[in-house]
């Protein structure tokens, strides 16, 4: 089913851009948690579109929640809430189908569906969906939370090359939570408006940029996971590589490890308060396929936005001849800012999805740290 991920916490995600709604059914869920609204819908409005460097569809994105949960209290039934599409400019895709972009999903759902495939706004392939997404990554959260299990993102890099370093040892999830406030989330504010700046640029040249979100899950308790094909990685990177235009997952070091050595690479152990920890992370928190207790650290690497208004080179279907195409609608110039919180909402799912699993094997009425 590829729009649904999940076992213990099944998430399915349903609708297209330009069509009546977007949704979410979340089945799974633990009867009995209090769902703060106020703090989902905040969570919710984090990815929407409201400055210059986000695209200029402007969207409510109010949740209609259908069922699921009553008096703010999740019932232990489908949750399923929807938001409605309102401002669709369907013409700026009439080159559709015939011409497909360069570097968007149009060529290849033509080819899965056989021309049936709804492609206005891109469809179930438009960022638009990422929006039920983190409704359910908010609703995940605040079940974590209950655990003292707190996830908070920033962006790490951006085309431009200035990196937002973090301790990945101890995170300031202070820091983290209060960079949300601002129009590129980085911890260090100089780095953010440089990036902002380098996107305003991109812009202007009818051109787009990607970068890397980097997330944090604080507070996981060690043990959760399993080894080989159901792995934190694995698990996780299904849910990370689910959100559109993600080219790359890593955790901790990731690829960088390659050219360390093992006396670098490896993560010392030491007792803190007479807990196990670890005087570094290079690791990210994760050791075959489990979780140390240690800071998840998972990065996603975003590509450039694909629909740019430069001419490119393209085909027409209809002709069976190459042609160009000019983009002309509204777009993001770069995803990765508006992706913060899809990323978080990745982690916050699959960590859900772990801990339901392991809890499931457990006393419900014991917290997993007493075990
Ligand atoms: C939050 C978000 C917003 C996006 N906005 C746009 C957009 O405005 N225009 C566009 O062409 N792609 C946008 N995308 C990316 C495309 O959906 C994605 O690149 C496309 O479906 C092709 O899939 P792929 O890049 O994973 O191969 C967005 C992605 C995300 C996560």
């Amino acid at each position: 089913m590829s729009s649904r991920i999940g076992r213990m916490l099944s998430v399915q995600i349903f609708g297209e851009s330009h069509g009546r709604a977007v949704g979410v059914t979340l089945d799974g869920l633990p009867a009995g948690l209090k769902l703060d609204m106020d703090k989902l819908n905040a969570f919710v409005q984090r990815r929407a579109a409201r400055s210059a460097i986000a695209t200029g569809r402007r969207e409510a994105d109010i949740p209609h929640i259908l069922s699921g949960v009553w008096e703010d209290i999740t019932t232990g039934q489908p949750l399923t809430a929807i938001f409605e599409n309102g401002d669709t400019h369907s013409s700026s895709y009439d080159f559709l189908p015939d011409r497909p972009r360069p570097g968007h999903a149009d060529y290849p759902a033509i080819m899965r569906s056989l021309g049936n495939d709804d492609l206005r706004g891109s469809g179930h392939h438009s960022g638009r969906l990422t929006l039920p997404y983190v409704f359910a990554g908010g609703v995940a959260m605040q079940l974590l939370e209950t655990e003292g299990i707190r996830i908070a993102a920033h962006v790490e890099s951006l085309h431009c090359g200035e990196h937002d370093i973090i301790n990945w040892v101890d995170p300031d999830m202070d820091a983290l939570f209060e960079c949300h406030k601002r129009a590129v989330p980085t911890v260090d504010p100089a780095i953010g408006e440089a990036m902002y700046q380098h996107i305003l640029d991109a812009k202007a040249k009818q051109d787009s940029v990607g970068g890397v979100v980097e997330c944090v899950a604080v507070g996981v308790p060690a043990g959760l996971g399993a080894p080989f094909f159901e792995g934190v990685e694995s698990v996780m990177a299904n849910y990370l590589f689910s959100i559109p235009a993600v080219k790359g997952v890593e955790f901790g070091a990731g690829f960088t490890a390659a050219a360390m050595m093992g006396h670098g690479y490896n993560d010392p152990y030491a007792m803190k308060d007479g807990k196990v920890v670890t005087t570094r992370n290079n690791a990210g928190g994760l050791l075959g396929g489990l979780t140390t207790g240690m800071p998840i650290i998972a990065r996603a690497a975003f590509r450039p936005t694909p629909s740019i208004s430069q001419e490119q080179n393209t085909v027409s279907l209809s002709g069976k001849c190459d042609t160009t195409l000019k983009v002309h609608g509204r777009h993001d110039p770069c995803v990765v800012v508006r992706a913060v919180p899809v990323v978080e909402s990745a982690v916050a799912l699959a960590l859900a999805e772990l801990w339901l699993e392991r809890r499931a094997t457990y006393p419900i009425s014991k917290r997993l740290e007493d075990l």
